[in-house]
């Protein structure tokens, strides 16, 4: 082996120091773009101060003083006399009792890092049923963490619940530098946030972040559920906003955010409403690609290790990651190096296999009919 190593041409070795580059820029390279040069410019303008000013001047008494109109359940004193550096909102359905009790287990368990103290609620809309809401507030009861809005938890009504828990988060935890929104069907590495949010250039402002999806466009097919008529959005493209699965305001940015949200269309999908709020607001959501977005990053000890999060997580592979990033091992560099390329490549293949199954199903559908 050493021989034939040692006995390569310079060209050669060129090839192959060539391969390697290529293979690295193909596959980090994206991420590397999108996290440094794909910035849109920021910009403040009378109307951006006049929203900024409002926001710091914002009352929320009212709402405090009848809050029976807005949440059945309100946990208002949760956040009370609380320094809280990062609040977890974890937007769950009325139903889904199980994976909230594995979430308790698991990485919502933490309840600081490196001394900053964390809050994890979850956040739910009605169920349909009676029996479901009995269920709830006795799961309420035992574990004073659920947050529950008036309005009917369904897959329609996310801007809403969006709205009405950032209003929670502004009303009754003013006092949070930080918001996460993420859904149960995630599992989030709360260090590693927490340690990414204190090395933000040590800003605690204007802070809107997660997997920035660019150049997104709206559905124009008036027979999908997501339709989007041109009266409600004219515009070609929307916003760069940040995908809905995790994402993490500040304080700030959720009190500007309050102040807007009447001004915008809500017949957008929930994430790009976010986008669209916090343009008007001046605001540039900031990318990392540590953030998974919607896909399923395959499970890999170390680069669990590095990553935010990673979506459509099996309940056997939440409690596997969990107990593997708490085994108090490290992982060297280059086994985080190898664990990524191999996760990330995997990853890739996962998607690539999804579209091919999607199309073939398309296609299926397309001469059943
Ligand atoms: C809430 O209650 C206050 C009195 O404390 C009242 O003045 C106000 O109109 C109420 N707000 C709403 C939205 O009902
Ligand atoms: C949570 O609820 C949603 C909607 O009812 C369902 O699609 C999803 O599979 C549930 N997830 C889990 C982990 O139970
Ligand atoms: C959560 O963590 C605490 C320690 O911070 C531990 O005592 C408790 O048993 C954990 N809860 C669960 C359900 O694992
Ligand atoms: C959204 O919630 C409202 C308030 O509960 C309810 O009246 C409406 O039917 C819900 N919309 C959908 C599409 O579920």
């Amino acid at each position: 082996m050493q021989v034939t190593f040692c006995s390569l041409r310079t060209h050669q070795w060129c090839f192959i120091l060539f391969n390697v580059i290529l293979f690295h820029a193909l596959l980090f390279g994206a991420d590397f773009v999108e996290e440094y040069f794909l910035h849109a410019l920021p910009y403040v303008d009378m109307k951006v101060l006049e929203i900024k000013d409002k926001a710091r001047k914002l009352n929320m008494e009212p709402l405090r003083s009848n809050l029976s109109k807005y949440y059945i359940l309100s946990q208002s004193e949760v956040c009370k006399g609380k320094n809280i550096f990062l609040l977890a909102l974890i937007f769950s359905s009325p139903g889904n009792r199980t994976r909230r009790d594995l979430i308790r287990k698991t990485w919502g368990n933490v309840t600081s890092v490196q001394g900053h103290p964390i809050l994890t609620l979850f956040a739910l809309g009605m169920p349909n049923l009676v029996t479901t809401q009995q269920e709830i507030d006795k799961e309420s009861h035992k574990n004073n963490d659920i947050i529950e809005g008036i309005f009917l938890d369904s897959a329609e009504n996310q801007t809403l619940k969006i709205i009405t828990m950032t209003q929670w988060a502004v009303t009754f935890c003013p006092n949070a530098l930080f918001i996460l929104k993420v859904d149960d069907e995630m599992f989030v590495n709360l260090p590693n946030l927490v340690d990414y949010l204190l090395n933000l250039k040590e800003r605690l402002e204007d802070i809107y972040v997660g997997r920035v999806i660019h150049q997104d466009m709206p559905n124009r097919d008036p027979s999908s559920q997501e339709f989007v008529p041109l009266s409600k959005y004219p515009e070609k493209y929307y916003p760069d906003y940040c995908s809905s699965e995790a994402f993490i305001m500040s304080q700030d940015v959720a009190r500007m955010m309050y102040v807007v949200f009447k001004e915008v269309p809500i017949m957008v999908p929930a994430d790009v409403f976010v986008g669209i709020c916090a343009k008007s607001i001046g605001l540039i959501p900031i990318h990392s690609s540590r953030f998974s977005g919607k896909r399923h990053i395959r499970y890999n000890r170390c680069c669990y290790k590095f990553i935010f999060t990673s979506s459509e997580m099996t309940d056997a592979e939440m409690l596997l990651a969990w107990k593997e990033i708490n085994d108090g091992k490290e992982c060297t560099l280059f086994e985080t190096y190898s664990g990524l390329i191999s996760c990330k490549l995997l990853t890739y293949l996962d998607s690539f296999k999804r579209f091919h199954i999607d199309t073939l199903k398309n296609n299926a559908m397309y001469y059943g009919d």
